[in-house]
């Protein structure tokens, strides 16, 4: 790109100012107003040089004004050049968007990085709020495999626990027939049970615990009803993944490590990285300057605990991967816990890939129903139901203006979106609020917004009886509304770095809406079916284009987009 441009630029700063093979960078200004492209090459040499950058710059702008790629150009503010580019330059940049639509194939050379995410605490079924883990996992997943790196998935299942006891206990004073046949409704129902009926006799929580034990000593028949409470949990939260088009590779529970702790604890006893704490625990210390209070590795009954585990788990996936990374996708609350962990194994001196917790804030809603009720009360299928229904609702509301063979798939579609892109498009380093009204917006940042710009550019498509994806031709007359989405369209690769790179997946969901809104200016001021010969050929590549880069965008988001609504 800009191969001819960038020459050019070297030639004139060879002359004027004895600099040879200048490096430059262009730049793509978000707002229009700053041009197509601009570098700020005058002011990276303005001290190598000794000139002031603006005048650097004016020599530049001087010298390639008539360049045959050059429409117009400026210098502006310290020192940079803006171009605004010649229609064939600037058309013929969209060939990098077709491109970057494309996911690139995977480097199977290359070391993995692992993401953890989704990660639930089992034998309940998934609340509202384990969407945040999983789907923002998911959408790293994606975009780190859409630019070819290999990514191995894990699910880290709290599998193990007295949540297991308590349950137990619960079948066996209260439960009837056969329990392999239970839903994890029922079970839920059970457990919630035991927890009021265990507020008045104390009795029933030294039961659970005493069954636990038995359970890590590998009674038999409770091992038995572990992993039947294991498997109704995962048939049930595997239905659910596959709605939200969430794949995890490797579903691996905590009890996995149960074998896999004591050479941790040794070793760590041994390096003296642990210590005897007070009451006889076992605990690790960390310097002052971290302001780290000690972690407990073994209680003192001897017992391993939430971290001891994951000691073992982060050895495991070294073993096992060797991965160049490891990202854990879990909620802001435990950033202290993962501090604590990352410093121990540092500790351990162990040979570690980068380890980072993708941390996420905490969910409210603006719904009082929905805020009242407590933690996992709030079912994930419920709320999906729900939005699946109040879809299908919108969808009769607008009559005419929707329509869809397959009303329901579309329902489907729009509500899971609408709850999947309502959550994604906020920053997740801060609280997600999340609001009915917007999430079923149709003229907000919102998926039903993004699906139905979505199927407006492919009817186009479809009525100028084009090729899905044409390469877009040459336009020589382009008016403001044509470079306006032109803009838009080259901002993409941008769009998808940054996503990439903070693992910040609203990044891409602020570019979406931009892009909708610059498609939807376009649609609405210029002819597109009934324009004429070259501009027709050129506007339509151009519709069909856009709705290319929002099928792909939304698939990384873990959306769905229909063709036609
Ligand atoms: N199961 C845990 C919870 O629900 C999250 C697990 C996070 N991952 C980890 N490796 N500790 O809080």
């Amino acid at each position: 790109m800009y191969e001819q441009l960038t020459k050019a630029a070297q030639d004139l700063l060879k002359e004027h100012f004895d600099v040879s093979d200048a490096s430059i960078t262009w730049e793509k200004p978000q707002d229009a107003a700053h041009g197509d492209i601009a570098t700020p090459v005058a002011l990276q040499l303005a001290k190598q040089v000794g000139k002031a950058p603006r005048d650097i710059a004016q020599i530049l702008a001087d010298h390639l004004t008539d360049h045959p790629e050059v429409d117009r150009l400026e210098v502006a503010g310290p020192g940079y050049v803006n171009i605004w580019l010649a229609p064939a330059a600037f058309c013929s940049l969209l060939k990098e968007i077709r491109l970057a639509c494309n996911p690139q194939e995977e480097r199977k050379d290359e070391v993995p990085i692992v993401v953890e995410y989704s990660s639930p605490n089992i034998a309940k079924p998934l609340g509202v709020h384990h969407l945040l883990s999983t789907i923002i996992g998911q959408v790293t997943t994606n975009l780190h495999r859409h630019f070819g790196e290999p990514v191995l998935t894990v699910n880290h299942l709290g599998d193990w626990g007295t949540q297991f006891g308590k349950l137990y206990v619960a079948w066996q004073k209260w439960g009837e027939g056969d329990v392999t046949t239970k839903s994890l409704d029922e079970l839920l129902e059970l457990y919630v049970r035991f927890h009021n009926e265990a507020e008045k006799d104390e009795a029933l929580d030294d039961e659970a615990r005493d069954i636990f034990r038995q359970l890590e000593e590998g009674n038999e028949e409770i091992r038995a009803f572990w992993q039947t409470v294991v498997d109704i949990s995962m048939k049930d939260i595997h239905a659910l993944y596959d709605r939200l088009h969430v794949e995890i590779e490797y579903d691996h529970g905590e009890s996995m490590y149960e074998d896999k702790m004591q050479p941790i604890i040794e070793e760590g006893k041994e390096k003296g990285v642990f210590k005897e704490g007070k009451g006889g625990a076992l605990i690790a210390e960390f310097p002052e300057d971290t302001h780290m209070p000690p972690a407990i590795v073994l209680k003192a009954d001897g017992s391993t605990i939430y971290h001891t585990r994951d000691l073992a788990t982060i050895h495991y996936r070294m073993d096992r991967w060797h991965p160049r990374a490891s990202y854990y996708v879990v909620g802001a609350e435990q950033q202290l816990y993962f501090q604590q962990l990352f410093h121990i194994v540092g500790q351990l001196e162990w040979d570690l890939p980068h380890l980072e917790h993708i941390h996420f804030g905490r969910m409210s809603f603006t719904d009082r129903k929905m805020s009242t009720r407590k933690g996992t009360m709030l079912k994930l299928r419920e709320v999906l139901d729900e939005a699946v229904e109040r879809a299908t609702e919108t969808i009769k509301e607008h009559g005419d203006a929707i329509q869809s063979d397959d009303p329901d798939g579309l329902a489907e579609m729009m509500g899971i979106g609408a709850v999947v892109y309502g959550i994604i498009s906020q920053n997740r380093k801060m609280d997600i609020v999340f609001d009915w009204k917007k999430v079923l917006a149709f003229d907000g940042n919102s998926a039903p917004y993004l699906q139905y710009t979505h199927a407006r550019a492919c009817s186009i498509v479809r009525k100028a009886e084009s090729d899905q994806d044409p390469e877009v031709p040459v336009c020589n007359e382009l008016t403001e509304k044509d470079r306006g989405l032109i803009n838009t369209l080259l901002q993409f690769p941008r769009a998808l770095n940054e996503a990439l790179e903070g693992n910040m997946p609203h990044v891409l969901c602020q570019y979406l809406f931009s892009l909708c809104q610059a498609f939807n200016a376009f649609y609405a001021a210029e002819p597109i079916l009934k324009a004429e010969n070259e501009q027709k050929d050129f506007r339509v590549a151009l519709t069909a284009l856009t709705a290319r880069v929002l099928k792909t965008s939304a698939e990384l988001l873990t959306l769905r987009v229909p063709d036609r609504m």
